[in-house]
């Protein structure tokens, strides 16, 4: 049984709820009609996913919701904002208190009950000990996939490692392994009975990789709810989930980022490259103790030094990758260059990655 915590001022809403999730018979309600008697209840017993109303007398659910946060028995709960305010302005004010999500009034029951088993599942695979590491570029071009490559080897050689490609440009990891993405996610997404583990494929190294589609568009983009089932399933065969992202922040996106261990920013460095990681950083704030920032070179030629670099981000570099020849060698064979040369600027910097990452 899992706990849930229902605030709400709204009487019929408050019953409503209640015996919608007592019906499904899994879980435990606990209804409260204003925040001082939701946080009381809270701390007292922690729920796994609280319900939290916006417009409440005395105290807001925004409030509630950063009261929740800034609690140690609670910090981690799951925490559904549920609004007749159904904005983009009012999503992002609830996630800027920190909930985990945001819906609108009068909910949908299915979508609702759905949410909530994707929380309670996202506790799943945080209990299952996975270390998910999503590897991330706005701007693209960077060397996110060859990263992503190198690092899901250097790992696979300490525990099982999954790869799991959700940059939306046609199957570079399957390329970049020398596979054909002959199974992928875009199967999952046409039938959700699917087990995903049937999906994955191993790589001679023994790692494990789960493919994006080979055509663009064709099967969609997995939502929230779909990602967060394939994380789950996922979490069954592997201690990393290394995950090549694709160049933006939608709500699938940040689902995966909002679970994970750590996020490894890439950036270049010329001036657009900067600016970039820069508005990037700033959108990622609230994981910022999660980041780890990594200048990669794709390109031969000078470049400006790394506290350069540091002083423009304002972080510092937790790898400093140079221009690799022996990359450009291998790029065209389908083999991860950790796997033939692993000596060279690239490997080399990869598996400082891989040291920060287990040394935390
Ligand atoms: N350190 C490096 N030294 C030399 N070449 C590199 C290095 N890193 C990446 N490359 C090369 O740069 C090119 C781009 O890299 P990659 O495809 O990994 O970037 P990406 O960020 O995934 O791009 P996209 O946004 O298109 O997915 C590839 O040809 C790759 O082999
Ligand atoms: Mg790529």
């Amino acid at each position: 049984m899992s706990r849930v915590l229902i605030i709400d001022d709204n009487y019929d809403m408050l019953s409503m709820l209640t015996m919608i999730l007592e019906r499904q018979g899994k879980h435990e309600v606990i209804a409260c009609s204003n925040g001082q008697e939701g946080l009381d209840a809270a701390f007292k017993a922690p729920p796994d996913v609280a319900l939290v109303d916006v417009m409440m007398p005395g105290m807001s659910g925004y409030d509630v919701v950063k009261r929740l946060r800034a609690d140690p028995r609670t910090e981690r709960i799951g925490v559904i904002i549920l609004t007749a305010r159904g904005q983009a302005v009012d999503r992002e004010a609830a996630l800027a208190a920190g909930a985990d999500d945001h819906m609108t009034k009068p909910a949908n029951v299915e979508e609702l009950l759905k949410r909530i088993d994707a929380l309670l599942n996202r506790d799943k695979v945080k209990a299952a000990n996975v270390m998910t590491l999503p590897v991330l570029s706005v701007k693209g071009g960077v060397g996110v996939t060859t990263l992503v490559i190198n690092l899901a080897n250097v790992l696979q050689q300490i525990a099982p490692t999954v790869l799991l490609d959700l940059a939306p440009t046609i199957g570079q990891c399957a390329f970049g392994l020398g596979m054909r993405p002959e199974k992928h996610w875009g199967h999952y997404l046409e039938n959700r009975n699917t087990p995903v583990a049937s999906l994955v494929q191993k790589h001679p190294t023994g790692l494990q990789a789960l493919f994006a589609p080979p055509l663009p568009g064709q099967y969609g983009w997995p939502n929230v709810d779909a990602v967060t089932a394939i994380f789950t399933q996922l979490a069954a065969a592997a201690r990393f989930i290394v995950v090549d992202m694709p160049p933006l922040l939608d709500p699938t996106a940040q689902a995966v980022l909002s679970q994970a261990q750590r996020i490894l920013l890439v950036s270049g460095d010329d001036a657009l490259a900067i600016q970039v990681t820069r508005a990037t950083l700033q959108a990622l704030q609230e994981w910022k103790e999660r980041l780890l920032v990594i200048r990669n070179a794709v390109a031969p030629g000078p470049r400006p030094p790394a506290e350069a670099i540091q002083k423009a981000l304002r972080v510092p570099l937790a790898a400093d990758i140079a221009y690799d020849p022996a990359q450009v060698a291998v790029a065209a064979k389908g083999l991860p260059l950790a796997a033939v040369q692993p000596k060279t600027p690239l490997v080399l910097g990869v598996k400082r990655i891989a040291q920060l990452l287990l040394a935390r």
